[in-house]
């Protein structure tokens, strides 16, 4: 299983700047040994395009992917402000990215809501990172376990029978961890990825053994080579330290 490196650039990055990272990050990862990494990059729905224009018309002449960080579970329709799966595809995205925090708190994203995003992604043949955490004021009352159950077992109810397991990967995200510089210590790591792979084996059976578990929250140069470590991560979401190609890279390559 090759660990996934995710960066999300969340709503950063006017279109030529989108263009000149992709641009270096292209270049230094030219000389990377990614024989046992895969590389994508959630970016700004209006980026997309940038990276098209980038490729050429060929996603494949990049040595990482890229994909939306929202779309709205429909074919198209009266959904003013929204973008549809066919409108990523055709930028040559073929990932997205579901259930971050940022979505569930600010946009009000339920369980429900992102189950049926997960199902309409996956039968769209998406890849996908779907992201679950618990809060602070959670993990203080002892909700862990509780918090990650809920999320994962609603999130995961409309999973389409036959799809693909490589393309639902988790990611597992503490809230209190995210953008704050705050990571959790390895044995929470390692503690909380045991829990999520425990309660994917009860929803998806033997699948939960080859689901990739990402860990994201402060994810940095230098601490990335010792998260990509621990038992049951099989790589991270990088937020503030992927919105610069150099410092992106170093966590690729640690
Ligand atoms: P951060 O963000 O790396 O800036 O903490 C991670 C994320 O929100 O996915």
């Amino acid at each position: 299983m090759k660990k996934l490196i995710a960066a999300n650039w969340k709503m950063y990055k006017v279109p030529h700047e989108a263009r000149i990272e992709a641009e270096g990050l292209k270049t230094l990862l030219s000389s990377a040994d990614l024989a046992e990494k895969e590389v994508v990059l959630f970016v700004p729905a209006i980026n997309l395009i940038s990276f098209a224009a980038l490729c050429h018309g060929g996603a494949f002449s990049l040595p990482f992917t890229y994909g939306g960080q929202n779309f709205y579970p429909a074919e198209e329709g009266a959904f003013t402000g929204e973008n549809s799966l066919n409108m990523i595809s055709a930028t040559g995205a073929n990932w997205v990215l579901i259930g971050h925090s940022e979505r569930r708190m600010y946009f009000h994203e339920d369980n429900a809501f992102l189950a049926q995003k997960l199902e309409f992604a996956l039968n769209k043949g998406f890849s996908t990172v779907f992201c679950i955490g618990e809060s602070l004021e959670e993990r203080e009352a002892n909700k862990l376990e509780e918090v990650l159950t809920n999320q994962l077992k609603e999130g995961l109810a409309k999973l389409p029978k036959d799809y693909e397991v490589e393309k639902l990967s988790i990611a597992y995200e503490p809230v209190w961890a995210i953008g704050t510089g705050k990571v959790a210590n390895e044995a929470d790591i390692e503690h909380a990825h045991s829990l999520v792979r425990k309660i994917l084996a009860e929803i998806i059976q033997q699948k939960a053994e080859e689901t990739r578990i990402l860990y994201g929250g402060s994810v940095k140069p230098d601490n990335a080579a010792s998260i990509l470590k621990i038992k049951n991560v099989d790589g991270v979401l990088v937020g503030g330290a992927s919105l610069d190609a150099e410092s992106f890279n170093k966590i690729v390559i640690s």
